[in-house]
């Protein structure tokens, strides 16, 4: 099953693990899918749309990974679909090494006094919610692992809790507050939680958001697939109940 990529001598490996990208035919997320595959790992891709897992899948074939795959919409996921996911991860590769959260959902900026009630439901729902509850049925399976991940993408607190992010920059300081609580309740447990906070991204979320200023500065998502790679591998110990900015230094 595992990837038969080789990773690059330095670079951080994923070889004997399995990482669940929930979010996988995103930006971040397909970029992260190349990445983790070419680091060794067997990858485990969640999407709501089969057609565009099915084309991630055959790009990661054509590179010589068999990838499993997993659609799934986040919005209507209840914690049971969560644990039959975990169960199926479980019975076919045997074990799960890490997840990295890349799914979500932004309709735009909007005033909150005019945000439909069901759409504001949603984006809480499906940015911190859902993810909460797919972490929780893979934690079983992820404190078996010896030495496992969980890496929520966050985006920047310190500006989404700004005007007219509504929903998704709430769910974002909740994000960045879940990392926190649980890396505090996991103690030294093997599972470490850490938030990656990228920089703005050329991806379909960015371009939703028309900042215009971050078209200037907008990065290519495979320069942050790389961050994503180093955190769940290994070398992404020192940022255990830490947020990460891209490119910043770990705490002592
Ligand atoms: N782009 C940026 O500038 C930026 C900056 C800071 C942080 N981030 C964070 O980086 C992460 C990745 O964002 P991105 O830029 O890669 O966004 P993206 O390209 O829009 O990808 C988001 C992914 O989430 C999936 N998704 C949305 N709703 C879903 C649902 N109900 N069920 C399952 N999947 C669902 C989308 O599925 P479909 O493919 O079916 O639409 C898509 O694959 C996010 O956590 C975001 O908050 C992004």
């Amino acid at each position: 099953m595992s990837a038969m990529a080789v990773p690059e001598p330095g670079h951080p490996t994923l070889a004997g693990r399995v990482i669940l990208i929930a979010g996988a035919t995103g930006g971040l997320g397909e970029a992260a899918a190349l990445a983790c595959t070419a680091a060794g790992a067997q990858t485990v891709l969640l999407g709501r749309r089969v057609p565009r897992l099915n084309r991630l899948h055959d790009r990661l074939q054509a590179q010589g990974a068999a990838p499993a795959l997993y659609p799934l919409d986040l919005e209507g996921a209840t914690p049971d679909d969560f644990a039959d996911l975990a169960a199926r991860i479980g019975s076919e590769l045997g074990r799960l090494d890490g997840v990295l959260h890349v799914a979500a959902h932004f309709d735009g900026l909007t005033p909150l006094e005019h945000t439909d009630p069901a759409a504001f439901a949603r984006a809480l729902h499906v940015n911190l919610t859902a993810r909460w509850w797919l972490t929780q049925a893979c934690l079983p399976l992820l404190r078996a692992s010896g030495d496992a991940a969980v890496v929520f993408a966050v985006d920047d607190p310190a500006r989404v809790t700004g005007a007219y992010w509504g929903g998704y920059g709430l769910a974002q300081a909740g994000l960045a507050a879940l990392v926190g609580m649980l890396q505090a309740e996991f103690g030294d447990a093997p599972v470490r939680v850490t938030g990656l906070v990228p920089p703005p991204m050329r991806t379909p979320l960015r371009a939703k958001a028309h900042v215009e200023a971050e078209d200037r500065i907008a990065r290519d998502p495979v320069e942050v697939a790389a961050t994503c790679v180093e955190l769940l591998s290994e070398a992404g110990r020192p940022w255990r109940g830490q947020l990460r900015s891209h490119a910043a230094e770990a705490r002592a």
